[in-house]
């Protein structure tokens, strides 16, 4: 038993926000600083209330239809998200009540930039073991929420969004070889390092990043995990079709492309119009590079995720 993608779908709030909008608001920033260091021209930013299981919502609809089920079909929910809704319940549990859905398995992945990644390959593992057979997987954030706008070496990078999949139980193989991995030792270079506690925050409730060594360490483990992976499923990068990093930054795609010896060709890109949008910017990369015909059915995809923890991983597949 295999699982595959058979449905996609994405959601992007808003109108575009372009660079040169956020120094209209006041941050000290340009076009010219935020584009040439990290290839980021555009971002979407939800409503003050729209959250991310509203998002989420958008984009499992969009998936739904795609992959011609219903709402009830569905055995099984994650949402990998780093800005749920409430501490409680999970924003999965909040997105199955939004869809209409009774009973289903679900519950929230937080493995921040990689959570998509983590998700998608735990609910391969649900659907190959025989215990479910039809599951939805969605990546949504709101990071617009707990960025320090007063600091504009981190506002700027960020943006909001959902990506969505429903995965099905296949005798055909879709998921070909998964790789997981975290170091919590790096757990410093980029954190929301703050909780609630007796009613108030404790700590600091913004994202705080030492944006060099996530660099470093970010294309270092994204070029080490894509060669995992395609060796667990016999293949040699050279091999994939189509390379879907976790869109932080254009100096990282293409530093990772390169220590792949692939060409930016083969690379999808969107962090120049969704800016990174954590958990939802493989998915909504996804989704657009399928609606627009670039990925074909059969060709091989190397999805990969990097983020706080710090957490890694890759999926490759065959739509
Ligand atoms: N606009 C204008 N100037 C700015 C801005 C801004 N938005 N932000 C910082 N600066 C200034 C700084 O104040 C500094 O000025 P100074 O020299 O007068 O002190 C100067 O630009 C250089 O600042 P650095 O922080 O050293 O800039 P750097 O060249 O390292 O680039 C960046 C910063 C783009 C964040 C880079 O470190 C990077 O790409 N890191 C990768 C991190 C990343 O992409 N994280 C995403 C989240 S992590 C993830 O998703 C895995």
């Amino acid at each position: 038993m295999f699982s595959r993608i058979t449905g996609i779908g994405s959601f992007l709030p808003g109108e575009p926000v372009s660079n040169d909008d956020l120094a209209r608001r006041g941050i000290e920033t340009s076009d010219q600083w935020i584009s040439s260091r990290t290839g980021i021209r555009f971002r979407h930013l939800a409503e003050n209330g729209e959250t991310s299981s509203d998002l989420a919502l958008e984009a499992s609809h969009r998936a739904l239809a795609g992959a011609g089920l219903a709402a009830s079909d569905l055995d099984l929910i994650i949402v990998a998200t780093s800005t749920p809704d409430f501490i409680f319940p999970s924003t999965a549990c909040l997105l199955q009540s939004k869809l209409g859905n009774h009973g289903a398995t679900a519950f929230d992945v937080q493995a921040v930039c990689s959570g998509f990644v983590y998700a998608l390959t735990i609910a391969d593992k649900f659907i190959r073991s025989g215990s479910h057979r039809r599951a939805l997987v969605v990546g949504s954030e709101v990071f617009s929420r707990i960025l320090d706008w007063s600091d504009r070496a981190t506002c700027v990078l960020f943006g909001d969004g959902a990506g969505a999949v429903v995965v099905e139980a296949s005798e055909q193989p879709g998921i070909l070889a998964t790789a997981l991995h975290a170091d919590g030792a790096h757990h410093g270079i980029l954190a929301v390092p703050g909780s609630v506690c007796g009613g108030q925050v404790t700590g600091d409730p913004f994202l705080r990043m030492d944006g060099q060594a996530v660099f470093k360490f970010a294309v270092r483990v994204l070029a080490e995990v894509a060669e995992e992976c395609c060796r667990a499923a016999g293949i040699s990068p050279a091999d994939i079709d189509w390379l879907i990093p976790h869109q932080a930054n254009i100096r990282i795609l293409e530093a990772t492309a390169k220590r792949m010896k692939l060409s930016m060709d083969k690379v999808i890109v969107t962090v120049d119009r969704h800016g990174n949008t954590s958990a939802a910017s493989v998915p909504l990369a996804l989704d657009e590079a399928v609606r627009n015909r670039r990925i074909q059915a059969g060709q091989k995809v190397l999805l990969e995720g990097v983020g706080g923890g710090f957490t890694w991983g890759a999926v490759l597949l065959e739509l």
